[in-house]
């Protein structure tokens, strides 16, 4: 079965970036000139996903509008002239029907903001993409996850070597390597300390999920900072099916941090011909002053 839907959890309330997610997304927040989410999403898309299911809450009007069509912005770029810039905002824009809003009308944790999505997604395996999770390759992370789902038949997270001090941040994989890139999961912790860790594989914002998850996050139990977590509903879901680590290539940014997403910025701004050269005489300008 193809991998057509893509669940995007944006209903968080990014109480790491008050107060600029005071009346919007956290997810709107723009890596040089895109918002995360737009990153996200053109990843979606380059994998094959065919619906976008964006699980919403407050303050999320500048994201639905930036997904839809702006005839005044259009108009004015018209009459300009500006006929590249015409180009790059319709462009964004996804067909009709492409994308469906569900809300979550209180942030109880991730895993629920997932099971928001259950009757839209229905009983289907399905992707879900965290943006805050910006990854930086040259292998787009879910197209690489849904061509060896294709192969596995079965659930999988994006996974990643951490500094072993830095464990107790990531839900980390207790793990047997079965091909090159590819683990099959025994059983995952979540934020351990280094001493405790079974390995230094952590999960990220990179999933790909049978329908069963939703039975088991619908069970509603709470886990830790009493929030909804998916984690555990993976956990049950271990005990019952087989589920796989990727480990992608690339660097991933944690754009939910102050610091990871100012290091996105100036990693994203590098590649940028345009912008590179001024950007590395003022990095070398202001290091000597450090
Ligand atoms: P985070 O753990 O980064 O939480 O969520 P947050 O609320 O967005 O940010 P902080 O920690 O307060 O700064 C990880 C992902 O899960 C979504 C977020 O939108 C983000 O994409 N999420 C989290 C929800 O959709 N609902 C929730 O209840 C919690």
């Amino acid at each position: 079965m193809k991998i057509k839907k893509a669940v995007f959890p944006v209903a968080g309330l990014g109480t790491r970036f008050i107060p600029a997610t005071k009346a919007m997304a956290k997810e709107m927040l723009p890596v040089v000139d895109k918002p995360i989410i737009q990153y996200a999403v053109e990843e979606a898309f380059a994998a094959g996903i065919e619906q976008i299911i964006f699980v919403t809450g407050r303050g999320k009007k500048a994201l639905e509008d930036h997904f839809d069509r702006c005839f005044e912005i259009e108009l004015s770029l018209k009459n300009k002239g500006k006929q590249d810039l015409l180009k790059q905002i319709q462009e964004l824009v996804p067909k009709t029907g492409t994308i469906v809003y569900t809300r979550q009308n209180e942030p109880l944790g991730l895993g629920h903001a997932i099971w928001c999505a259950r009757d839209i997604v229905g009983d289907e395996p399905f992707a879900v993409l965290l943006a805050d999770d910006l990854i930086q390759t040259d292998k787009p992370v879910l197209a690489e996850m849904v061509k060896k789902f294709d192969r596995l038949r079965a659930s999988m997270a994006a996974v990643m070597e951490v500094e072993k001090d830095q464990t107790d941040k990531y839900g980390i994989l207790e793990a047997t390597q079965v091909e090159d890139n590819i683990f099959r999961i025994d059983d995952m912790v979540e934020k351990p300390l280094p001493e405790e860790a079974p390995s230094n594989l952590a999960i990220i914002g990179r999933y790909i999920l049978t329908p069963r998850i939703f039975e088991l996050l619908g069970k509603g139990k709470m886990g830790a900072g009493g929030e909804i977590q998916l984690t555990d509903a993976m956990k049950s879901l271990l005990k019952e099916q087989p589920i796989f680590g990727y480990k992608f290539e690339g660097k991933r940014f944690d754009c939910g941090d102050k610091v990871g997403f100012q290091m996105a910025n100036l990693a994203f701004a590098l590649e940028r011909p345009d912008m590179r050269e001024r950007l590395i005489r003022f990095v070398n300008e202001i290091q000597k002053s450090f």
